[in-house]
């Protein structure tokens, strides 16, 4: 069930009064809608400058983003990188290789941003890292393996963003037993909510997007 939460109107006036997407995210913004299923998964205008403002506030050394999709997040959070900085970010699917390469090199940041390909729950744990910001949006129903996997390689006082928590305002009302991804999401969100080494706010954007810093 879709709410009035997520009215176009809204999404509209929104972006208008939102800092415009530069011209090669705007052009990534469009290839991907035109060549790549499910476009309605990459961040765009107004998260992803949502995302670059998080990252300028923190100004990480290294940002970990799980599932990378297009590129899109990725290069808005590595906006935001501390000098010296890197973003790892990881990707399953292998066609979306060639797209993510082409725009990672058309914005210089070949040298900060690392392009992991495979599974990242076997990913994950080969990367000997501590992050100040990690963006998890990958597999919905992992979010929480996800979760306890990057929490100790968080830094103190990093943060952690989960996006799609709303699920389309889903959550908001009693599912069926049959829906599994929002019960899901409505899980996740509890364990959150009473996880006592966390804060965390849930915020109204877009899909939603659960902000986290550990304390
Ligand atoms: C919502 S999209 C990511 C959008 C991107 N973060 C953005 O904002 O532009 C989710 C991506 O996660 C990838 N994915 C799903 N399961 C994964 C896994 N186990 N490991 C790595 N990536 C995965 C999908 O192939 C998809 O490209």
């Amino acid at each position: 069930m879709k709410d009035t939460l997520f009215s176009p109107i809204l999404e509209e006036y929104l972006e208008e009064h939102t800092s415009p997407e530069s011209e090669l995210l705007s052009e990534l913004n469009r290839e991907t809608h035109a060549k790549v299923l499910l476009p309605r998964m990459l961040s765009g205008h107004t998260q992803g400058r949502f995302l670059s403002m998080v990252s300028h506030m923190i100004r990480p050394q290294n940002i970990l983003e799980i599932g990378t999709y297009t590129g899109y997040a990725a290069i808005c959070l590595a906006e935001g990188l501390a000098e010296g900085g890197s973003l790892h970010t990881i990707e399953v699917n292998l066609e979306r290789e060639t797209l993510i390469r082409k725009f990672i090199s058309k914005s210089n940041l070949e040298s900060i941003i690392k392009l992991y390909l495979g599974n990242a729950l076997e990913i994950i744990p080969t990367i000997d890292i501590l992050f100040d910001l990690v963006f998890i949006d990958a597999d919905k129903k992992n979010n929480l393996v996800y979760y306890e996997m990057v929490l100790p390689k968080l830094s103190p006082n990093g943060f952690i963003l989960i996006d799609n928590v709303l699920w389309s305002g889903k959550v908001l009302h009693n599912p069926s037993k049959k829906d599994t991804k929002t019960n899901y999401m409505q899980t996740f969100n509890d364990f959150i909510q009473q996880d006592t080494r966390v804060e965390n706010i849930l915020l109204p954007l877009r899909d939603g997007l659960m902000l986290v810093r550990k304390k």
